[in-house]
């Protein structure tokens, strides 16, 4: 089992290797350069974060590194090489029971805490879909609980105040473009209760900057309640909800790395305004119902905060909207939890 993951971290390993090369060497590279350029990345960023190219064509890294069956095989559990449906055990000598899973894209390779590449995510150069090929879940790659641009933001600085939590991997590779080297993005996932795990034990400061769409709002709705058990007393949890169609790769483009910096530090809101403001939408507090419907949607939420003096105050601020007291409140999580 140890030997198999050995052998898997040194397949990827050598798989992103190539890609890179490919970036400078293969006749397709000039295209690739042409877009990363085009979208305002340089060639000393694509080098920090290892950015390489699959190259058009079903069977370039299976030539590279998959020239016996179980060199094959291995690529395959790696998650870069796909077996053929149609394998019937027919199959002459010579012919691929493989093809590569990525193909001409873009690869971004995925770090772990060592800075071994151990998956990769595969951008189009156009507008092909899907937009972004993943690595599946590997014996060494598990989604939930990585975080792309984690291994890069802490090469930059060691002792991060600050993490900035995005969706993408051009957010994450936009931002360290223009100086914000502390940015990571999860994979395609879901923000969960392991990413901000991760991220709290790297930083006591988490912002969330997702996109300025629904699906973005939802995400950080989410992350909030995966972060509310995790408020431990000088961990700090905040919220930058980003103008309609934007995200941090395009804001960072119009405002410059200066600018973008200042918006996080004087606009992004802190867990106890995104938490009240997003639950009081579209409720009148000036009414009863309005008040009761509030404290029925809050004191669940807040029931998950750990024990401790942010928990306190954040029952004081419910209290304060709502004129419920503290009894009360805690009858309103006994009621609720019954219900649930
Ligand atoms: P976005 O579509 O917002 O990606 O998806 P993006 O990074 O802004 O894309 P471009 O390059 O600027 O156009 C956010 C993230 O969701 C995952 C990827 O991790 C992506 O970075 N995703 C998106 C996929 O896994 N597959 C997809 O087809 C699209
Ligand atoms: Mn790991
Ligand atoms: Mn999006
Ligand atoms: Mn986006
Ligand atoms: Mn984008």
């Amino acid at each position: 089992r140890q030997r198999r993951s050995q052998s898997l971290y040194q397949i990827t390993e050598k798989a992103a290797d190539y890609f890179r090369a490919q970036l400078r060497e293969h006749p397709a590279a000039g295209r690739a350069i042409a877009y990363l350029r085009q979208r305002g990345l340089s060639g000393e960023i694509a080098r920090d974060f290892g950015i390489g190219l699959a190259p058009p064509g079903w069977d370039n890294l299976l030539n590279h590194l998959g020239d016996s069956a179980e060199k094959a095989d291995q690529l395959e559990l790696a998650g870069l090489a796909i077996r053929r449906q149609d394998s019937d055990g027919t199959t002459k000598p010579g012919t691929r029971h493989h093809y590569d899973r990525f193909r001409n894209r873009i690869m971004f390779p995925i770090r772990d805490r060592q800075g071994r590449a151990i998956a990769f995510g595969g951008r189009v150069l156009g507008d092909e879909k899907p937009k972004y090929l993943n690595s599946p879940e590997t014996p060494i790659f598990h989604k939930g609980r990585e975080l792309y641009g984690l291994w890069e933001a802490r090469q930059a600085n060691r002792e991060l105040e600050r993490l900035i939590l995005v969706e993408g991997y051009m957010d994450v590779v936009a931002l360290a473009q223009f100086g914000i080297c502390c940015a990571v993005a999860t994979l395609g996932t879901a923000c969960g209760e392991e990413h901000i795990q991760l991220a709290f034990r790297h930083a006591p400061e988490l912002v969330f900057c997702f996109d300025g769409d629904r699906a973005g709002r939802s995400a950080a709705r989410r992350a909030m309640e995966s972060g509310l058990p995790q408020m431990q007393d000088g961990r700090s949890l905040r919220f930058l909800l980003l103008p309609e169609g934007e995200d941090p790769d395009t804001l960072v483009r119009q405002l410059g790395g200066e600018r973008f910096t200042r918006l996080i530090e004087e606009q992004a809101r802190p867990l106890e305004d995104f938490l009240f403001d997003l639950l009081a939408e579209g409720i009148n507090l000036q009414t009863m119902d309005g008040r009761a419907r509030l404290s029925k949607l809050a004191a669940p939420l807040l029931d998950l905060l750990p024990a401790g003096v942010y928990r306190q105050l954040m029952f004081q601020q419910l209290a304060a909207r709502t004129g419920l007291d503290r009894d009360t409140l805690e009858e309103v999580i006994i009621a609720e939890k019954a219900r649930a």
